[in-house]
């Protein structure tokens, strides 16, 4: 399984690339307007900023809602360098705009995607990567989990090649479970990477094999 982080926060970015464990990066509308980015010129900066320290795919997404408006954007956001993948919305317009994408050789992340319905009808457009969104179904007392499991069981079935990146991740547990449920790829804030490094039984047993050596070696 790979691992995206689900951010703007370009330190952020830095740390997961220097952890060593970094495939790609995921953004959107919110995330960087929580960096204060805004205006067309400094979004692409920022974008190209991310892809300098990234190899992986960075997924740059739309804010045109109607075909035409996706399109010029989706190009004006590929051209910005060769590892952006653009992110449409899972509706009319987006599905449209994607198999569009498809033709012309630009690589899509098909977001909001929530049902395995959708997740179909994003595959068989031709998105690359589709995104359910884990943890805001988990908020409506819904089992996400269960929407990954469901989507890589029909994947597998119908020999669909979109990747299953698996979204709005809140917790290490999160990870653990889409691994397990057939996600090709999380993506998730720096936070719960790095809660998966954390057991109080490593923290306990490293201090005690440090004291153990400095008994004998002062
Ligand atoms: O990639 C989608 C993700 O950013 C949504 O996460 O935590 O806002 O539901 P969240």
């Amino acid at each position: 399984m790979k691992f995206f982080i689900d951010t703007a926060n370009l330190g952020h970015i830095r740390e997961a690339h220097e952890l060593g464990i970094l495939d790609g990066v995921t953004t959107n509308p919110s995330l960087m307007a929580k960096e204060g980015i805004s205006g067309q010129a400094n979004i692409g900066n920022h974008y190209r900023a991310i892809c300098e320290i990234v190899v992986g795919d960075v997924s740059a997404e739309v804010i045109a809602t109607d075909f035409k408006g996706m399109v010029e954007e989706g190009k004006r956001l590929a051209d910005l360098a060769e590892n952006i993948v653009v992110k449409v919305p899972m509706i009319k317009d987006g599905v449209k705009a994607i198999a569009h994408f498809v033709e012309i050789g630009i690589r899509t992340n098909c977001t909001l995607v929530f049902s395995a319905a959708q997740a179909i009808l994003a595959a068989k457009a031709g998105a690359s990567y589709v995104s359910p969104f884990i943890g805001r179904i988990d908020d409506t007392n819904w089992d996400g989990m269960l929407l990954i499991k469901e989507m890589a069981e029909i994947y597998a079935i119908q020999g669909y090649e979109t990747e299953i990146l698996a979204a709005s991740i809140r917790s290490s547990r999160h990870i653990v479970e889409a691994a397990k449920n057939g996600a090709d790829i999380v993506t998730c804030p720096l936070s719960a990477i790095l809660g998966m490094l954390k057991h109080p039984l490593t923290d306990i047993g490293l201090e005690q094999f440090l004291a153990d050596h400095r008994k004998v070696n002062g």
